[in-house]
């Protein structure tokens, strides 16, 4: 990614925007403020926005009037994992490169501060963006977003995973677990983008299909690199996944098999956006970077 100076620029926009939000809170500063400014000021990728912002480039919208409202799914995500590191979850004392939430503020704060940024996603998606977002435009992401990470999408995915380590699964029911787990997320992201950017059918259904094969791309990279990449690139701990007897790709098929489908992937997401009728420069970008990211 920041290989491509323009996407640079966009995950430096939301970043400033990320960390504004927490600055203008600091006046009545208390533990669960700091606690999720702490998670969300660590960094990260910010993959999430990066999707909602250029998918909206992609149906010819301005993507810049909307960057206080494309940080709604990095609270959600970021709340995610928090929960996800947690003690009776997947236990992990390292994240974005520092210690994780419940490390530092323990365990009840972490539950929380997570708590608290599921809630504030909501409040985004309800308020911000430019005034030409309309209240059915709101109502419309509002649903799909509780859709996405709900009991059928990523909270749904978290259960499948906990579940798979003491009842193993097979390949299908993991394709599954990543759709939920990772994916519904994503694809959430890619249409929140098209929606706001009015996006007529063919290109709704264009990005929904791209984001659906780039949202398992992702996590199935995601387990590539816990087993490949060390904790430095990471900021996380590798080696989780085999640890814990995690359901994943490289467990299921092998490396070899796994690094072949995640070029099929990407293979998959760059064709779908040749046939397109999107401006899909920078979401091919996102998708090269998706297969070659090292963290
Ligand atoms: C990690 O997400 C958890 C998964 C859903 C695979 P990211 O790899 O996007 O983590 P950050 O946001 O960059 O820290
Ligand atoms: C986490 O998946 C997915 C969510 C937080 C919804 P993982 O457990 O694989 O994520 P990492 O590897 O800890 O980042
Ligand atoms: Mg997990
Ligand atoms: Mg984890
Ligand atoms: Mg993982």
């Amino acid at each position: 990614m920041m290989d491509h100076p323009e996407l640079k620029n966009w995950s430096e926009a939301v970043e400033a925007e990320l960390c504004a939000y927490f600055k203008e809170r600091d006046a009545n500063s208390h533990p669960l403020e700091e606690a999720m400014a702490y998670s969300v000021n660590a960094g990260g990728k910010r993959i999430r926005p990066l999707m909602v912002l250029m998918s909206i480039q992609a149906v010819g919208a301005d993507a810049a009037s909307f960057i206080d409202m494309a940080i709604a799914p990095e609270l959600l995500h970021t709340y995610s994992l928090i929960h996800d590191d947690l003690p009776s979850m997947d236990n992990d004392d390292l994240r974005r490169g520092q210690p994780t939430n419940h490390i530092v503020y323990g365990e009840a704060m972490a539950i929380l501060a997570g708590d608290g940024l599921h809630t504030e996603s909501f409040e985004v998606l309800a308020k911000a963006g430019p005034a030409e977002v309309t209240a059915l435009q709101r109502l419309e992401l509002i649903k799909e977003f509780c859709v996405a990470i709900g009991r059928n999408g990523m909270v749904a995915g978290q259960a499948m995973d906990l579940q798979a380590e003491t009842h193993p699964i097979n390949l299908d029911q993991l394709h599954i677990l990543h759709a939920r787990k990772t994916g519904a997320l994503i694809r959430f992201c890619a249409r929140m983008g098209a929606i706001l950017g009015n996006a007529n059918d063919e290109q709704l259904k264009h990005i929904t299909a791209f984001a659906e094969k780039l949202g398992l791309l992702f996590q199935v990279v995601d387990d590539l690199l816990d087993r490949k990449a060390t904790a430095e690139q990471l900021g996380k701990t590798p080696g989780k996944d085999a640890a814990q007897g995690k359901a994943t790709f490289p467990n299921l098929i092998g490396m070899n098999q796994t690094e072949t489908l995640a070029d099929e992937l990407l293979n998959q997401c760059l064709e779908i956006l040749e046939h397109s009728n999107l401006a899909s420069h920078h979401l091919a970008n996102l998708a090269t970077f998706t297969r070659n990211r090292v963290f």
